[in-house]
């Protein structure tokens, strides 16, 4: 069995490569495969995958993984499994929208080992192992101490199988209980700003595996509690993270509106 300090190298290693990847290709912000109502298929995304996927399979050739870019084809049977999303939050970067990051877990026998979400444009590296603090380039980081729904701020997203009707439903549920509601655009960073305090919660009616799986175990080492809500076919799932305080909260008024 690798150590989770092993893991962790690898997974920031990726991120990082992966990031730096398209970092290195702002002038291609425009270069897209398809451009959806509701979607952007760019060519970095594709790129930034093969370059965290290389960093992987180098140093573990028998792993499998699972991206978000080739999340249709079958998985070999191992106890490893890493998820990657190359960028999280395409649509912002494609706008020139500095929110968007670049994520990578692992996880052994289902379990999370070690995560890492790379912000390129921000500068900000989250990283966690299963058995360590959640660390924000390096320094250890906490989730907010906000006990009451009415002065928090939640991030939600607009799941972009919806085309609107229940994103809005859930906003005004939002609106309704909390301090403020925000929709930013990438799911792996709201989830960071939980994990450092700056949102106090982040839920969404259908997010991907992929989205969440290294952002969730930051969460949770930065004290933070996170929860799938429903989990449907295809690696969809309804996802809650918050400061742990509101956890209880947040999912009583969310949950119904689930059906
Ligand atoms: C999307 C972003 C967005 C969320 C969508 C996700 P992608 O991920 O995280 O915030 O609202 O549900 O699919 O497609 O940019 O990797």
């Amino acid at each position: 069995m690798h150590t989770t300090t092993e893991l962790q190298a690898i997974a920031t290693l990726a991120a990082r490569r992966a990031g730096e990847h398209v970092l290195a290709n702002l002038h291609r912000r425009g270069d897209v495969n398809s451009i959806l109502r509701t979607d952007v298929k760019h060519k970095l995304d594709v790129e930034a995958q093969e370059t965290a996927m290389s960093v992987i399979l180098s140093a573990f050739s028998d792993h499998a993984i699972l991206g978000e870019e080739t999340c249709d084809a079958p998985l070999p049977k191992t106890d490893y499994l890493w998820i990657i999303d190359p960028i999280d939050g395409t649509i912002n970067f494609f706008h020139g929208l500095p929110w968007w990051c670049c994520s990578v877990a692992v996880r052994y026998k289902g379990q999370a080992m070690a995560g890492a979400v790379f912000i390129p444009e921000m500068h900000q590296l989250y990283e966690a192992t299963c058995d360590g603090p959640a660390l924000c380039n390096g320094v250890p980081i906490h989730v907010s101490r906000t006990d009451r729904l009415d002065l928090a701020m939640l991030a939600t997203g607009a799941d972009k199988w919806d085309l609107g009707e229940h994103a809005f439903t859930f906003m005004r549920r939002v609106s309704e209980i909390a301090q403020r509601p925000r929709i930013l655009g990438a799911a792996a960073v709201d989830m960071c700003m939980v994990a450092a305090g700056r949102l106090d919660g982040y839920f969404e009616s259908g997010i991907y595996v992929w989205d969440m799986a290294a952002a969730s175990l930051i969460v949770e080492r930065a004290g933070g509690r996170c929860d799938v809500l429903k989990a449907y076919p295809k690696h969809r799932i309804a996802f809650l993270a918050t400061n742990g305080c509101l956890h209880g909260a947040c999912r009583e008024a969310l949950l119904p509106l689930l059906g």
